[in-house]
């Protein structure tokens, strides 16, 4: 499903730049649920931005789903929107929005209207009953439930996590896990999570350790 090689990204120029990516090798099978490990600044999320394309590596190689993806801006736009979807830390819901409306918002940028299949996502999630409540409104782990439907809302073939329990307390982060395995047994979903919590990476198939912008053990 994926594949990166030789993948390397600084930031800054000069004596203050930070090479963050050194050339860093990575594949994860199609249904496989991987989570990734590592201390704080290794370069986690800057994978994961250049994984979902939402960054471009200086240097090295993504392929997604059969496809090397290009240097052309527009091409990796539409293939982050078709393909990838993203959980954060923060939940980034728009609080001017209903939980319906916030979960759409992936199908109304490509010119999509499926209420139908919020509305299935949401009740598959256990959050219909806050379909029309907005984000401030909700509990935490409603918000995160809603931001999971967001990102699977389009169907992307890659579904990306950024430290999705980072702000859940022990309860919800238990329930969001095991909500994310389910997306990924059930749906065959296959799933990126970066995480600090062994409990979240024992929910995963494989773990592997991020050290200094390089995949250390796999
Ligand atoms: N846009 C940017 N501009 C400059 N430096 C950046 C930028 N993004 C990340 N960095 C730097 O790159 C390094 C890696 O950052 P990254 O966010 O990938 O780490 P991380 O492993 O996700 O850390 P954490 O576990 O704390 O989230 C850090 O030193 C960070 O300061
Ligand atoms: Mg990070």
């Amino acid at each position: 499903m994926l594949i990166a090689a030789g993948l390397h990204k600084s930031f800054g120029k000069g004596r203050s730049k930070v090479h963050v990516l050194r050339g860093l090798d990575l594949r994860v099978k199609r249904g496989e649920f991987l989570a990734v490990m590592g201390p704080s600044g290794c370069g986690k999320s800057t994978l994961l931005h250049v994984i979902g394309l939402m960054t471009s590596p200086d240097a090295g190689e993504v392929h997604l789903d059969g496809r090397r993806v290009g240097s052309s801006e527009s091409e990796r736009a539409r293939l982050r929107r078709s393909h990838v979807g993203f959980v954060f830390q923060r939940f980034n819901l728009i609080s001017v929005l209903s939980a319906r409306d916030n979960a759409a918002i992936s199908l109304r940028v490509r010119g999509l209207q499926r209420n139908g299949r919020i509305d299935e996502l949401l009740t598959s999630m256990g959050v219909a009953h806050v379909a029309d409540r907005k984000p401030g409104d909700m509990s935490i782990g409603e918000q995160q439930r809603v931001a999971v439907v967001r990102a699977l809302a389009h169907e992307p073939a890659l579904l990306l996590a950024d430290e999705p329990t980072g702000n859940l307390d022990s309860d919800n982060s238990r329930s969001l896990l095991e909500l994310l395995r389910d997306i990924n047994t059930r749906r065959g979903q296959t799933l990126v999570m970066i995480t600090h919590s062994a409990d979240a990476a024992a929910c995963a198939d494989r773990v592997v350790q991020m050290k200094d912008g390089l995949i250390v053990d796999r």
